[in-house]
């Protein structure tokens, strides 16, 4: 299975997918690296790992169109089967979804579809929960459809929320548990064990 990641920031899940693959956990290919800023860390361990880069961002477009066929042109040339979106901020544009139907995933800090959609991201998702007085937070990686985080759940694993948590010692558990179900939802899609039922997606033995 080849997979594309799209990654904007210090791409740690990019990292997890790409060593679960070394260490044989994960039966897939990482094709390329995909990111919308020239600096984003996730680059340097693409380049430690001799996977190519390619940087795409909108402004380097005129119209959104042009964008979406640079984009597509560029996951067609490697070959791309799925699409893992790891930490990467921007929306997929709809051609993209369309062509990439249930074949592109997302994680997100938290369980949806709580704390979740526009501008939640980072630490705006562990301020909210933690302002909740929630005790459980959690990671769910989710097919991504036209919206900002609402696609069917396939993983969610919770972490639980002490009274002394702040935002970076719960960012930090919940990223340990990211760190296991990413790749685990990747093998069970390369292994054929995902089923979606309408707006829900499960992970048969
Ligand atoms: C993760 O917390 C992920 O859930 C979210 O963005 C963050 C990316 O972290 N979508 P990293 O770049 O993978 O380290």
């Amino acid at each position: 299975m080849n997979i594309s990641v799209f990654a904007s920031g210090r791409g740690s899940n990019f990292q997890s997918i790409v060593s679960a693959c070394k260490k044989g956990e994960l039966p897939a290919r990482i094709v390329v690296l995909i990111t919308n800023r020239a600096d984003a860390g996730a680059r340097d361990i693409a380049m430690k790992e001799q996977i190519p880069s390619v940087h795409i961002s909108r402004n380097q477009f005129a119209s959104d169109d042009e964008y979406s066929r640079h984009l597509l042109t560029t996951l067609k040339q490697y070959n791309t089967e799925y699409i893992a979106l790891a930490g990467y901020l921007k929306k997929i544009p709809a051609e993209i979804v369309r062509e990439y139907r249930y074949r592109i995933l997302n994680i997100h800090p938290a369980l949806l579809p709580l704390f979740g959609g526009s501008g939640m991201y980072g630490h705006h998702v562990h301020e909210a929960v933690l302002a909740s007085g929630m005790k459980v937070s959690g990671a769910t990686v989710h097919f991504v459809d036209e919206e900002y985080d609402r696609g069917p759940i396939l993983i969610q694993q919770c972490v639980p929320i002490d009274r002394n948590d702040s935002v970076k010692t719960l960012a930090a558990k919940v990223l340990k548990v990211e760190h296991t179900i990413y790749p685990l939802a990747l093998k069970a899609l390369a292994e054929q064990r995902v089923i979606i039922e309408g707006t829900k997606a499960w992970i048969i033995d």
